[in-house]
Parts: C-alpha cells; sequence; structure tokens
C-alpha cells in the first residue's frame, strides 16, 4: 500500500472540503508546508518538518510529506507572542457589575469583588478557553499575571495547572503579580514569596499602586531581591497611571543597571512616560538604554483606561513605543485584557493589538509596521526569554502560523485570519477565512 498524503487546499470552500487525500510514494517529512513566504527572505520556500522540529527550508524540496499544507505564497510566520495578559480574570466583564468609569482603579474595585469568588475551576476553564480562543488565532507563547493579593492564592494555583495542562501545545509562563501592592496587606509579601515557591515563572509589583511613593522604591527593591534569590524573570507593573510624577521606570532602570540583569526585567505599560516632560524624559532615556530593560505596551487597553481624568486635549495614555524602538531598546505589545473588569471588549488576536499601536503610537511608516508586527512575534519571544529556539530556521521547534496575509502590513491592515496553526510539528488549528459572494 503507497502511503497517503493530505493536502490543504487554498482554496477550499468549508472544512468537509478542506482537506483531500492523495496516494503518493513513501513520504519524507511527517509535514511538509509548500511555498511559504517567509518575511526574511524574497521567494516563497517549502519547509519540511519531522519529529516536531523544521528540518528543512529551500526553494523546492523534491521530498513530500504525510501531511501537506499548501502555503500559495502566503506569509508564514513564528507564531505570535502574547507577552501580557490577565488570565485570571478574562471572561468576566459585569462580573458582579460593570466599569462605568472605564477607569484602571473601578476595574480593581470590581476585580477585588469577583475575586472573592474564585474558584479552581472557574480560573482554569476561563483560561483555557482564553488561551484557545488565543492559539486559534496563532498566538503559542503567552506571558499572563496571576493576581497573588489573595490568601488562597487561587489564581495562581490555577494557572500553574493551566500551565501544565496546555503544555503540549503552547508555551505559558506565569508572574507573580501582588495586584493590591506588596505593602497595602500585612500578609502581601508572604504571598508574593509563597507564589515562587510554588512554581511561579516570573516576579511581578505594582509599585505606583503602593501607598507611598517610598513603598513603592522599597518594593521595587523587593521584587529584584527575590528574583535573585529563586532565579526568575522579572516583569512590574510599572507607572500606569497618567501622573507624570510616577516614576517609578526609573527605579527599575537604576535596580536593574546596579544588578546588571535587564535582559531579564520587564516594565509594562509605563503610560506615564509618555506624560514625562521632554527633558526628563530624554535624560531617563539614556538611562534606560544603558539598563537593557524590556518594555511591554497594551495600547488597546491603555488607550481606553488612560486620559479618563483629562479634559481636553486628552492624553493617549501610551508609553513611548516608536522612542523606545529607536532607541534600540525592545519593546513588545500585550492584549492586557479579554472581557474583564478593565476592558469589557478584546478578541485575543495580536493583530487587534499590532493594529491599535500602529495607530495610537503613529507607526504608520514602512519599517514601523514591520516593528509592529516584530513587537507581536520576536520581540515578545525576547522578552519571555524564549527567543533561542523561536524563529523559522532548520533545528527549532516547527511552530509557525499561515496568515491569510502576503506580508506583515496586510496582516496588520486586514487583521487576517490565521489559516493553519502548527505548534510542535502538529496541525493545531485550521481555520478557513471569511468569504463574501457579491450577488447583486
Ligand atoms: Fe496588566
Amino acid at each position: 500500500m503507497p502511503a497517503r498524503a493530505t493536502v490543504l487546499l487554498k482554496s477550499s470552500r468549508s472544512l468537509q472540503s478542506f482537506f483531500i487525500e492523495t496516494a503518493m510514494t513513501a513520504p519524507t517529512y511527517n509535514l511538509m508546508l509548500r511555498q511559504a513566504q517567509l518575511r526574511d527572505r524574497p521567494e516563497p520556500v517549502d519547509i519540511g518538518i519531522e519529529a516536531g522540529r523544521i528540518a528543512a527550508i529551500a526553494p523546492r524540496l523534491p521530498q513530500t510529506g504525510q501531511q501537506e499544507i499548501d502555503a500559495a505564497g502566503q506569509l508564514v510566520s513564528p507564531p505570535f507572542v502574547e507577552s501580557h495578559i490577565h488570565l485570571d480574570s478574562a471572561l468576566t466583564a459585569g462580573e458582579p457589575r460593570w466599569n462605568e468609569s472605564g477607569t484602571l482603579f473601578e476595574g480593581i474595585q470590581i476585580w477585588g469583588e469577583r475575586k472573592q469568588h474564585l474558584t479552581l475551576e472557574d480560573v482554569k476553564a476561563r483560561a483555557i478557553a482564553t488561551l484557545k480562543l488565543q492559539a486559534q488565532q496563532g498566538v503559542l507563547y503567552v506571558r499572563s499575571h496571576a493576581d497573588v493579593s489573595e490568601p488562597d492564592l487561587i489564581a495562581l494555583k490555577g494557572l500553574l495547572e493551566v500551565r501544565e495542562a496546555v503544555r503540549d501545545w503552547l508555551t505559558l509562563q506565569v508572574v507573580a503579580f501582588p495586584q493590591d501592592g506588596l505593602y497595602s496587606q500585612p500578609h502581601n509579601d508572604a504571598l508574593l514569596e509563597e507564589a515562587l515557591k510554588l512554581g511561579a515563572d516570573v516576579v511581578g509589583g505594582i509599585p505606583h499602586y503602593e501607598l507611598t511613593r517610598e513603598d513603592g522604591v522599597r518594593s521595587v527593591a523587593r521584587i529584584f531581591d527575590l528574583a535573585d534569590r529563586y532565579d526568575r524573570l522579572i516583569d512590574i507593573h510599572c507607572d500606569e497611571i497618567d501622573d507624570e510624577q510616577s516614576r517609578f521606570l526609573e527605579v527599575m532602570a537604576a535596580a536593574a543597571i546596579r544588578r546588571d540583569n535587564g535582559a531579564r526585567v520587564t516594565a509594562s505599560h509605563t503610560t506615564a512616560f509618555g506624560s514625562y516632560n521632554n527633558a526628563y524624559a530624554y535624560k531617563l532615556m539614556g538611562f534606560l538604554q544603558r539598563s537593557r530593560l524590556n518594555f511591554i505596551a497594551n495600547p488597546l487597553i491603555n488607550i481606553t483606561l488612560q486620559g479618563r481624568t483629562d479634559t481636553y486635549p486628552k492624553r493617549r495614555g501610551v508609553t513611548r513605543v516608536k522612542e523606545l524602538w529607536q532607541a534600540g531598546l525592545n519593546v513588545s505589545l500585550g492584549h492586557d485584557c479579554v472581557q474583564d473588569p478593565w476592558y469589557r471588549f478584546g478578541t485575543g488576536n495580536m493583530l487587534d493589538v499590532a493594529h491599535m499601536a500602529v495607530h495610537v503610537c503613529q507607526m504608520t511608516g514602512g519599517a514601523e509596521t514591520e516593528a509592529c508586527f516584530d513587537m507581536v512575534t520576536h520581540q515578545g519571544a525576547q522578552t519571555l526569554h524564549c527567543a533561542s529556539d523561536y524563529a523559522i530556521a532548520v533545528g527549532n521547534p516547527a511552530n509557525l502560523i499561515l496568515l491569510d496575509a502576503s506580508d506583515a502590513h496586510e496582516a496588520i491592515r486586514r487583521r487576517s485570519a490565521v489559516r493553519a496553526v502548527v505548534s510542535r510539528g502538529k496541525r493545531l488549528t485550521q481555520t478557513v477565512p471569511a468569504r463574501t459572494d457579491w450577488l447583486g
């Protein structure tokens, strides 16, 4: 009996007709992508996948695959990276009430009420549903914050269980995040350390929400100490406020410079940086370049939450993404919230995030738009410290996505569907792009 191969047709109209089977000689590869357009190659290539890894890349591979996907010259990319999301609160919008002021701080109050009713099953079910929503849209690397301000650490324990449950198809990092502040309650400091003992990957913080500036400075030092002691990465919610006097970013930069660990440290949000006067911002940028910190901006959320106390002109409330990128610093983008007390919208689609960044950060030039695509792919991988085998290259794990787009610009412009997701060398999802028939 000849081996059989499955061929994915670009023009298929339904899932039922998505595949045809053809008799072929013995296949060489488990999976073959035909005519995939990579961003760093002038012409499409074939990609052979074997035993979960990329085995060959060439303009025309003579071998066949047990399964084949015809990319037909469309864009193939490494997976999207979600570098900042809160899976513990995802899909709770309206519970127990809606955020009518639209502010970050009403969101924290509502979440404070909702989290009194968390159960492990509740957290796990919503987190896995959100991860599946993201994975079908090409996200295979996720960093999620887990609120460790409640005494039973249910959010954290739930997400650690989810991390193991999805390990075969998605890489999940969990940040121990003291949402209510490290020093706002006597037990919060111990809860953060307990979260690290339980296995959180990253130490988080929220210095601008501590009771005093001194507490905020002290919290940054404590977070860096814990990261050293438990050998963990750092990702701090930093200066997520319109207050131009909120200046914990300089505290983080100083700590990273002195400990020479900036590549392992991320400053998330840093929206106050958008309000600093230019003289201070210019000085700070030099320190940031010395520190080599990573940055994460969340343009969907911060264009929504920030500027709420402004009249007009209203600030955009997003950090200086373009200037950080131009300064050579690593910047990635996060969705932050999906249907939760801070943001009742949200699709989990990283192209929505990049699309908003292009607009809010005014990154509409050719290289700038490409950079925004990098911020939801390669630069996110750098933030998560998983960039070493992330790229589409021979020998790397076969994690890649096929977009219904010819290039990164079109993908962002149309927020194109992800036609196929390959994880660990296996097809994980397939999507048939929406089609309209003109009947007039
Ligand atoms: Fe956040």
